[in-house]
């Protein structure tokens, strides 16, 4: 039987002023920590999940995180776990490729993700994702200071990108409402100076739209819309989840917390079609397979769970967290098709 200690982490967190684990309590019940065994931290951020399953047993961790901001920062981690915890300093989309590679199949005993930015990652003005501080309008999680970087930046978007690929992309991953308007006052203000600060945006975006709801920057869904696709998030969600399910073992559980929509609908989609459980969720969901193929997953939670009062008080950025969990079969893997899963199609 897994131990239950206390969840370290969390209340450190807090008071350091960094980043506060969302969930957690609710993540290390869904993966049941137990001692000898494996798992895989998809996103390792400022290391609260790996932090807490470490201690909930004595088992191990491989956990990925494309920032080397973050890979610096795990440095004491990784004194103090020693041989328990390994990072990978790359995209998580990557597993898919090691699996079919014939790494890591069937390895792991729990797989979690917990998508977006980390609160290091919005609060530090220098890495361009935040639309109330000014600074380098970049966006890129791989990017930081002290490394090269790699793939467009927000700003070469804006910049340099025709308007109708811009509008896409704030219509698609973003803010549906006006996004042509936006997308146009943005071409035509970068003939007079192309953006470069982050401010210069988000004030552009202001006029355009108005002041917004009360409580939300106008600017909040163009950033979110430029930050998604500068990061190719929903893509690398994808093959993220088609390498979980190849590297989880039978028994092995599935736990992914999303921030909004357009992810919580891929891991929605993803888990109940191969739990046979799609109907009603997608009208596009190729039943014929289903129906031919046994199901690689069992849901855990047949309903996503959310944050309680208590948490959301404690940390406002929970608000829109919703975690989904499942644990895998014995069957073998699906074959990944995009069709279905809701993610919407770029032009460019
Ligand atoms: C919300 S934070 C995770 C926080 C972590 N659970 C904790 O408790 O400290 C998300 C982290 O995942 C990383 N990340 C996001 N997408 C990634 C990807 N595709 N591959 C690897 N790391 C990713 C980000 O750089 C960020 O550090």
């Amino acid at each position: 039987m897994p131990r239950r200690r206390p969840i370290k982490g969390t209340e450190r967190s807090a008071q350091g002023g960094r980043h506060i684990p969302v969930l957690l309590a609710h993540v290390i019940e869904a993966l049941q920590p137990t001692k000898d065994e494996t798992y895989l931290d998809m996103t390792y951020g400022a290391g609260g999940y790996t932090r807490a399953i470490l201690d909930a047993a004595d088992c191990r961790v491989i956990a990925f995180e494309r920032d080397p901001t973050a890979i610096a920062a795990a440095q004491p981690a990784r004194a103090e776990f020693g041989p328990r915890l390994e990072l990978l300093a790359e995209p998580f989309g990557n597993l898919l490729g090691k699996t079919q590679a014939g790494d890591f199949t069937g390895y792991f005993d729990g797989a979690v993700f917990d998508l977006g930015v980390s609160s290091m990652q919005l609060d530090t003005p220098e890495r361009g994702f935040s639309f109330q501080s000014d600074g380098p309008l970049d966006m890129r999680m791989s990017a930081s200071m002290a490394s090269p970087v790699s793939g467009p930046s927000a700003a070469d978007v804006v910049n340099t990108y025709d308007e109708a690929d811009i509008a896409d992309v704030l219509y698609k991953l973003g803010e549906k409402r006006r996004s042509r308007a936006v997308a146009r006052a943005i071409t035509t203000r970068r003939t007079e100076k192309p953006f470069s600060r982050t401010l210069e945006l988000a004030e552009l975006v202001r006029k355009v739209l108005g002041r917004g709801a009360p409580g939300k920057h106008p600017a909040t869904r163009t950033f979110q819309a430029l930050r998604m696709y500068v990061n190719d998030e929903l893509g690398q969600l994808v093959e993220g989840l088609a390498g979980a399910e190849r590297a989880l073992q039978p028994g092995g559980r599935l736990v992914v917390v999303t921030f909004h929509s357009l992810e919580d609908r891929i891991v929605k989609r993803f888990i109940a079609s191969r739990s046979g459980k799609s109907q009603g969720v997608s009208r596009h969901m190729p039943t014929s397979i289903e129906s031919v193929r046994p199901p690689s997953f069992q849901i855990i939670n047949s309903r996503s769970l959310t944050s309680s009062k208590a948490e959301l008080e404690a940390n406002p950025r929970a608000r829109s967290a919703r975690l989904r969990a499942a644990v895998r079969t014995t069957e073998g893997p699906w074959p990944l098709d995009w069709s279905g899963l809701g993610v919407p199609r770029l032009k460019t």
